[in-house]
């Protein structure tokens, strides 16, 4: 029993190790790595983070305390699948209802802090929807966030891009009114899915 148990144990930290390090590029699409993790690394997302909101304003996680959030990590450039899942993040959102939808702060944490200013930031969410938060702040501030997230990203030369593209891992997790993990949903999930889970979430609290 004993080796089994270690062995149960280990599995979680090589997911950790494999879904953190350049490993990950292995299960990535080119450009969003999309794989939904397994349950027990999932269950490490989250932590603290202080950053700039799409207003210029210093913020912490600690200012969502007391509401529900949704998170998503990408950057403005980003041609298909960021945009792609912020409409699916704002449609979710609109499904679930006002009164779900009331609770939940919806936020977006730009991986390219460089070009992501918070004018930058403000123009492009506000095209998704009204309440979402665009988080931007110096590299230090998004690479501590990133590692609180377990996030993937990449800096990738693309000329066509700016100069530059981003590799990142594109999930959405639903945090709790204190920051706690509570689901993380994959590219492949639709709003409809979404939108379910927020409804089951939040209602039951
Ligand atoms: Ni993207």
């Amino acid at each position: 029993m004993k080796t089994k148990h270690a062995f149960l144990r280990l599995i979680p930290l090589t997911m950790v190790l494999a879904f953190l390090g350049p490993a990950a590029a292995t299960a990535h699409d080119g450009k969003h790595e999309t794989v939904k993790p397994a349950a027990a690394t999932a269950s490490m997302v989250g932590g603290a983070f202080t950053l700039t909101d799409q207003n210029g304003k210093a913020v912490t996680d600690k200012d969502f305390d007391g509401k529900y959030r949704l998170v998503y990590f990408g950057f403005t450039s980003c041609p298909d699948i960021c945009p792609g899942d912020l409409r699916k993040m704002a449609d979710a959102l609109n499904i679930a209802g006002d009164k779900i939808a009331g609770r939940i702060a919806p936020i977006f944490i730009t991986v390219d802090p460089q070009r992501d200013t918070p004018a930058v930031m403000k123009d492009y969410v506000a095209q998704f929807h009204p309440s979402i938060t665009g988080l931007t702040g110096t590299d230090k501030q998004i690479a501590e966030a990133q590692a609180a997230y377990k996030v993937y990203a990449s800096k990738a030369q693309d000329p066509k891009m700016n100069g530059y593209t981003v590799d990142h891992s594109a999930y959405m997790y639903l945090m709790g009114p204190k920051g706690e993990f509570i689901d993380i949903f994959s590219h492949d999930e639709n709003a409809g899915q979404i939108a379910e889970s927020l409804k089951k979430t939040v209602s039951a609290s």
